[in-house]
């Protein structure tokens, strides 16, 4: 049995991952918009990496015995005024995400609950994975600036990886 703040603590994080899904979904059809097509196939994959992040807290609250509850999420923001201010926005989501998964992992410990200690360690390291493409993401609009024809050209490296991840 999954103690009650643990258990609360996971349908939190549920509705955080389906949240970040929901924000990336809005965030491929703003770069849709701007015509950033290959950043926007980047963002819809980073769309269906997050709804499986939740399935994955559904899966483990299953196998414990806990029905996962699905809970209202808030309106994604849906247009930005820059590019610059989008990748802004998605490091600061990652970094919060990885904060929240941490905390989630000390709660676990200090409630002596091993194995959701142990489904955490691989949102631990998949954090690392979404703080590095963010934090790459972050420099090379810094490096980029307005110039357009270096914006498209990064847009179509990104697209790349998007159809065949790294
Ligand atoms: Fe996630
Ligand atoms: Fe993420």
């Amino acid at each position: 049995m999954l103690k009650p703040t643990v258990l609360e603590a996971l349908q939190t994080q549920v509705q955080q991952e389906m949240s970040n899904s929901y924000t990336y979904r809005a965030a491929a059809l703003w770069l849709d918009q701007q015509m950033l097509h290959g950043l926007a196939a980047w963002f819809r994959k980073q769309s269906a990496d997050e709804a499986d992040h939740a399935q994955r807290f559904i899966d483990y609250l299953t196998d414990r015995g806990a029905a996962a509850e699905l809970r209202a999420l808030a309106a994604p923001k849906n247009s930005y005024g820059s590019l610059a201010e989008l990748i802004q926005a998605t490091h600061g989501l990652e970094r919060h995400t990885s904060a929240a998964i941490h905390a989630l992992h000390a709660l676990a410990v200090k409630e002596g609950d091993l194995p959701t200690q142990q489904v955490l360690q691989w949102f631990i390291m998949e954090q690392v994975e979404e703080e590095k493409w963010s934090e790459e993401f972050l420099q090379m609009v810094k490096k980029i600036g307005d110039h357009v024809g270096s914006v498209f050209m990064w847009d179509h490296r990104v697209g790349k990886l998007a159809v065949a991840p790294e």
